[in-house]
């Protein structure tokens, strides 16, 4: 069974961004892409290991607009 992430979480090590966090900027700053997410929160732009949480947030929160 997969790990399930709780809302304080960090998500992405590089920026300590927490799951709570990200999904707030998603809905706050109307993110629709893995691109933007990048650009807008500045996940994912340093190792890259956070890419699978990253994208299965997103998805999962654009799937419930
Ligand atoms: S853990 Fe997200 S970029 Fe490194």
């Amino acid at each position: 069974m997969a790990y399930e992430f709780k809302e304080d979480d960090v998500i992405c090590s590089c920026t300590q961004l927490t799951k709570q966090q990200f999904l707030a900027a998603i809905k706050d700053q109307q993110i629709t892409s893995l691109d933007q997410a990048r650009e807008k929160t500045g996940v994912n732009v340093a190792c890259g290991l956070c890419i699978y949480i990253v994208e299965k947030l997103l998805a999962d929160s654009l799937s419930l607009q």
